[in-house]
């Protein structure tokens, strides 16, 4: 079994190892996944670097650390208590998450984190499809409940990142709700690129002057209840600035910018910033979890730009992989590919 670990928290290009090893022991209740492809995701990175914005910094055991927490490949063993009705069998072809140490051509996962896909998902979209469609389902559903109860129809919603691989998701599923989404992205070869590809909403660049004017005017009066940030820094207090004073919300999941933020006029204006974590999906109710697996499965059918690809790389490349994520200009999730290994 080949996998990639760490054995202190640092920078991912310099911690990260590849390491040959015998096969973990798989529980009753687990499936032995044989994998193609692992995503690298920013939060993996933070992870790795033990960053405040990963939260309490993982945990580190004797023989090192695994990062990732999904991936897709091939069923290879199922454990003795594994329900039948679950169908999984040798050869299924599945995505998985959640599961710790999925950066490895082997993952020992929970069986009740897999899920079965069809053949008009590739793998290299299974790969990426959980983490990023469950961020953003989670991210709504925070944006939904801060809205003033009579804010809830014709909602207008601000949302920075907009070209990120959860922005792109954020915005097709509100669009499709039928909210107004003003899109935000950097610079003008973003916006036009994210319009080219996923057209309807609006998108400006904040680093255009006069940014906020063109928001005010693609809002046509409504009042803005909430925006949805992932970038964090001097956009977040930007973003604040163009919300409803007293039921404003700004939804943080992330901070892209790495930058502190500037939080000096949510007192004055009585605005509220809420902070929204994926482990959070666990908690949902299980029928509210398969219905956003399900639809988490449909916008993969779907694929094309919503599920891009940026590269992808061998483990024994992993530090150029890494490097990759963080480069300017990267549109798309980076691969580690473990199909020829
Ligand atoms: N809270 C959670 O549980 C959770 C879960 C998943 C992801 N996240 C967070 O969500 C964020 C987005 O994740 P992702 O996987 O979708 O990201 P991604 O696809 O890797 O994001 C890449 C895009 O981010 C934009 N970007 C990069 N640096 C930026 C900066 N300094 N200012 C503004 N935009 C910048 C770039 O867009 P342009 O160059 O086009 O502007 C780039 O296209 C990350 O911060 C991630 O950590 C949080």
């Amino acid at each position: 079994m080949r996998r990639i670990l760490h054995h202190e928290l640092g920078e991912p290009a310099r911690v990260l190892r590849v390491e040959d090893g015998p096969s973990t022991s798989l529980g009753p209740d687990q499936v032995r996944v044989r994998l193609s492809y692992a995503p690298i995701h920013p939060g993996d990175l933070l992870g790795i670097m033990g960053s405040p914005a990963f939260g309490t910094p993982p945990t580190i055991a004797s023989d090192g650390r695994v990062p990732g927490f999904e991936g897709a490949g091939v069923v290879s063993e199922v454990g003795a208590n594994v329900d039948p009705a679950l169908g999984l069998k040798q050869g299924l072809r599945v995505a998985f998450f959640p599961a710790s140490g999925a950066w490895s051509d082997e993952a020992v996962v929970p069986a009740s984190s897999v899920v079965s896909l069809p053949d008009s998902i590739p793998d290299e979209v299974a790969a990426q499809m959980m983490i990023n469609t469950l961020t953003a389902l989670t991210v709504i559903r925070a944006a939904h409940d801060s809205l003033p109860p009579d804010g809830r129809a014709g909602v207008v919603t601000l949302l920075t990142g907009a070209g990120s691989a959860v922005g792109r998701l954020i915005g097709k599923v509100l669009t499709e709700r039928g909210v107004k989404v003003i899109r935000l992205v950097r610079s003008e070869a973003s916006a036009a690129k994210l319009t080219e590809i996923l057209p309807g909403a609006p998108v400006f660049a904040t680093e255009v002057a006069g940014w906020k004017g063109r928001v005010r005017a693609a809002a046509e009066g409504a009042k803005i209840h909430v925006a949805i940030d992932s970038v964090g820094g001097r956009l977040l207090g930007e973003v604040a600035d163009l919300l409803a004073e007293g039921t404003g919300t700004v939804i943080n999941f992330g901070s892209l910018g790495g930058e502190t933020s500037d939080i000096r006029l949510f007192p004055p204006r009585s605005l509220t910033l809420k902070g929204v974590v994926l482990d959070s999906w666990m908690q949902q109710p299980p029928e509210q979890r398969r219905a956003d697996i399900a639809l988490a499965r449909r916008l993969a059918q779907e694929g094309g730009t919503l599920f891009e690809v940026a590269e992808r790389y061998t483990p024994s490349r992993i530090a150029d992989a890494v490097t990759h994520v963080s480069q300017a200009g990267r549109t798309g999730v980076v691969l580690i590919d473990f199909s020829n290994d």
